[in-house]
């Protein structure tokens, strides 16, 4: 079969085409049906089935006969770590901690959030939960308190599963004062934390409150795997949107798992056994599909590394695990590649280790620009597969589907949609644009299984964000074009939502941050092109009438209270003062202009422009920071 009979077929029979990606899972209660579209334009999969999700990614593995296959390899430059994970033990572990979970009262439905650095104990802690229904919610960790407490209110956990540190090369991250700081924060109080303490910060205890990760679980009865209907939530991620509160993106059982089983071999071309390897974050999408369930839904050995792409210790250690683990696909952000590459421009590091093992590298997360592609390419040999997706989705709406057909590459396209996704280029009024045209991509409806069904408490926000503005369509945010080919490539966002190394922050959240400053009376933020980061947020501030404090002292305050607020990944450093912000006449800040100046683009003078000499006061202050040049 070739990619355009795959998608043929599951154009013409989408019931039937993942009825039949869903045998490939262990069910408690099978699927007599699909779709489930009593509630359209809300659309669920797989309703009448009972399944677990632990049991398919670690249980049946064993059952299998595959017990001693390396579930998960632990690579920490940081701490100078490797070791590895049978699938056996895993199932010890995952069962341990669920039981102490179960004992301290969390049971089916209950929310746990999840605050933890790159160790294996993270995925530990995803799969403890989905072995007794628990929806977890884990959080990045290099977000602040105050994201954390939000995060807190919207869920309420009655548990959290935590570290005591995090490792970043220059620092020791230090979670439980982080903790503390949001439990003290909200407004919401979970009964329980879990702590596992690292030797790096171990941290101290609440009494009644806090407990050690291994004692709380000495003399526990393991837990069974607890059956959940097929649209129990897996979990909730949060996601960046156009405002401050971050959306609780909503990932359904059992979609979940056909989807990403249907991917493994089909996207990644990766066989049960064999090693891949997402080098993301499991705070982020890219880390709950693919560090943690797909690989090992599909008995596959997956890689959690703790380390950065460079100076850890040098620009070669992604060459090095990929010699040392075996791995066969690897998949990162373009912004890793940009990283390796400013550092290593002629990869002489890769001369040190053979690759031979990798078939293909995938990129995702942000833009990949034709440089990078290029130059990967150039360096391993092999085909460097862009392919588009976002936290909604939780696998590739478009790709390259390798271990269907590899299709030719085109250079800036993340190729072709993938089956269960109908593409389409509209105009402002919904209507079809041909192709080469540029517009909003949209998704008809439904989406596939493995997508969000809605927002965690949030249903009339779900439409709002994505179902209303297109009727019958989910609208991506994203805008772009299809070619005559019908190769896909996005070009912008249509929000206030930028993409910082790959990490996908609100302009809307930071101005929120940055509006509490006590002398900043107006402000906006937008995200410029950064050579490294892809992009990178300047503030623009307009000070409080009678103001007269040096900037940089009241741009230093505003650059730590965004680190403080929202955390050092939103890397927030540059903003600069100014009188007045370019807006409509009906007072629309003009964002998009102002990022044209930035990157120094041509631009057209906005029509409903109320005042345009304020577009050179912006180019000059953007000057002054080494931008619009
Ligand atoms: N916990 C605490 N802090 C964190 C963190 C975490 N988990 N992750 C990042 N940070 C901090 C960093 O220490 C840095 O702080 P600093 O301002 O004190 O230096 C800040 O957040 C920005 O981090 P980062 O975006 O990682 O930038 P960097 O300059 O340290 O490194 C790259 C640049 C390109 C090497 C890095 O961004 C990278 O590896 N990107 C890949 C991104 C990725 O995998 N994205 C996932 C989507 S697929
Ligand atoms: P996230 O939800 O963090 O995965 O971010 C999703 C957003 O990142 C998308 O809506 C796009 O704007 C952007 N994005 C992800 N992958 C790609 C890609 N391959 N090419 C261009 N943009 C991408």
């Amino acid at each position: 079969m070739n990619y355009s009979d795959v998608y043929k077929g599951w154009q013409q029979d989408p019931e039937g085409f993942w009825l039949d990606a869903a045998k490939a899972i262990d069910w408690v209660k099978a699927p007599t049906k699909a779709l489930d579209d009593a509630n359209a334009p809300l659309y669920e999969w797989f309703t009448d089935t009972e399944v677990n999700t632990c049991y398919n990614a670690v249980d049946r593995h064993v059952v299998a006969g595959n017990g001693d296959r390396t579930a998960i390899i632990y690579d920490s430059p940081i701490t100078d770590t490797k070791s590895k994970i049978s699938y056996a033990e895993l199932q010890t572990k995952v069962a341990l901690l669920a039981g102490a979970m179960a004992a301290k009262g969390i049971t089916k439905g209950d929310r746990v959030i999840i605050y933890m650095p790159m160790v294996p104990e993270a995925l530990v802690a995803m799969l403890a939960c989905s072995r007794i229904g628990a929806i977890h919610s884990v959080v990045f960790g290099g977000f602040a308190s105050n994201e954390l407490a939000v995060r807190i209110d919207d869920a309420k956990p009655k548990m959290i599963l935590a570290a005591s540190c995090g490792l970043e090369p220059n620092r020791v991250v230090a979670y439980k004062p982080l903790i503390d700081g949001a439990i003290d924060l909200s407004d919401h109080k979970p009964d329980s934390v879990f702590i596992f303490q690292r030797e790096q910060c171990p941290a101290s205890l609440i009494e009644g409150r806090d407990y050690d990760w291994n004692d709380v679980q000495n003399g526990v009865t393991p837990a069974d795997c607890v059956p959940v209907n097929g649209n129990h939530p897996a979990y909730i991620l949060y996601t960046s949107g156009t405002t401050g509160a971050p959306k609780g993106v909503v990932r359904a059982t059992a979609g979940h798992l056909v989807a990403l089983n249907w991917t493994m071999k089909n996207l990644y071309n990766v066989n049960p056994g064999d090693v891949f390897w997402a080098a993301s974050d499991v705070g982020w999408v890219v880390g709950h599909s693919y560090i943690c369930y797909g690989p090992l839904i599909h008995g596959n050995t997956t890689i959690v590394f703790e380390g950065k792409p460079i100076g850890t210790p040098d620009a070669g250690t992604f060459w090095r695990v990929i010699n040392e683990h075996n791995v066969r696909s690897f998949f990162t952000a373009p912004t890793a590649f940009r990283a390796i590459k400013r550092e290593d421009p002629k990869g002489e590091f890769k001369k040190k280790y053979d690759l031979s093992c990798l078939n293909a590298l995938y990129l995702a997360g942000e833009r990949a620009d034709p440089d990078t592609i290029h130059w990967a390419q150039d360096l391993l040999g092999v085909p460097v597969v862009d392919h588009w997706w976002q936290t909604e989705t939780g696998f590739a709406i478009a790709g390259n589907p390798l271990g269907i057909e590899a299709l030719p590459i085109k250079v800036g396209s993340p190729s072709v949609a993938m089956p269960g996704y109908d593409v389409q280029i509209l105009d402002e009024g919904g209507n079809q644009m041909k192709p080469g045209e540029l517009g909003a991509i949209a998704i008809k409806l439904p989406l596939p299984p493995g997508t969000l069904p809605t927002l965690w408490n949030a249903e009339d926000r779900f439409k709002k964000s994505y179902l209303n503005t297109f009727p019958g369509y989910y609208e991506t945010g994203d805008a772009g074009m299809i070619d005559e080919d019908g190769y896909l490539y996005i070009m912008a966002r249509t929000d206030d939502v930028i993409n910082v190394a790959g990490h996908r922050l609100s302009t809307g959240a930071m101005e929120e941050v940055l509006a509490n400053h006590p002398d900043v009376a107006e402000c906006a933020v937008i995200g410029v092109a950064d050579q490294l980061k892809g992009q990178m947020p300047v503030g623009f501030l307009c000070l409080t009438k009678g103001v007269n404090r040096p900037h940089d002292e009241i741009v230093k305050e505003c650059v730590k209270m965004m680190r403080d607020q929202i955390g050092p990944v939103a890397a927030f450093k540059l903003a600069v003062v100014v009188d007045r912000l370019p807006k409509t006449r009906s007072g629309k800040i003009l964002r998009a202009t102002m990022v044209k100046i930035a990157d120094s683009e041509t631009y057209k003078l906005p029509a409903t422009i109320d005042d345009p000499a304020i577009l050179d006061e912006i180019k000059d202050a953007l000057q002054t920071i080494g931008y619009a040049k």
